[in-house]
């Protein structure tokens, strides 16, 4: 199973390799690492300088706080979990992604949550957020839990916010406490949601 999603994954990535009509054909393709069978797959925007010169996703100043996180909060390795961005080649002078270049690695990203298939999907930053929940604002919604079919998509503030503001690494440890419980209880939380979606569909029948 482990082996399979490998070479899924790496197929994946000779994929991406091979579409020259992406944007950012400047900058290196930067794929996702980490579990293939992790529970919560971490989504940020887009690599950096660093993440850029390594081919490797989080592993500038940002990375190294969101593996401080995941060892000290979620008492996992990096390894242990999965690591990727929506956009994957770095955007000149580390700007924002903009909605085309996003647009064009979508197909990538749904293929590559299809096999990962995590349970939960920790977005980093707003930019990720949007990409699941367009009308969410990060600073009203991280920390909750968005339920899509059988997955929770759980938003988060981006490391590199937190290394700008106390306040944001404050909420950003608070919602990784949160996101060991979610996680903990995950089985527990989809029995739940299905009895409420049943409960919601017979509503509906009256
Ligand atoms: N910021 C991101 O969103 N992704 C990275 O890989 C690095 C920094």
């Amino acid at each position: 199973m482990e082996e399979d999603k490998k070479q899924l994954l790496q197929e994946l990535k000779e994929k991406i390799e091979k579409d020259k009509n992406l944007p950012l054909l400047e900058s290196n393709l930067v794929f996702g690492e980490g579990n293939p069978n992790s529970f919560v797959m971490f989504i940020g925007e887009a690599p950096g300088f660093f993440e850029d010169q390594q081919k490797r996703p989080f592993v500038g100043r940002a990375g190294q706080l969101l593996n401080k996180l995941i060892e000290e909060i979620l008492n996992l390795k990096r390894e242990d979990v999965y690591i990727t961005n929506i956009v994957k080649r770095r955007p000149p002078e580390n700007r924002d992604p903009e909605e085309e270049e996003i647009k064009r690695y979508q197909p990538y990203l749904t293929e590559e949550i299809k096999i990962i298939d995590p349970q939960i999907i920790a977005t980093l930053g707003r930019f990720s957020m949007n990409y699941f929940l367009p009308n969410a604002k990060i600073s009203k919604d991280h920390g909750k839990i968005f339920w899509f079919k059988e997955k929770i998509v759980f938003p988060l503030y981006h490391p590199a916010a937190a290394l700008r503001s106390l306040e944001v690494l404050r909420d950003l440890k608070l919602d990784f406490q949160k996101l060991k419980i979610v996680l903990e209880k995950f089985p527990e939380l989809l029995e739940k949601r299905k009895k409420e979606v049943c409960f919601q569909t017979q509503k509906s029948l009256f």
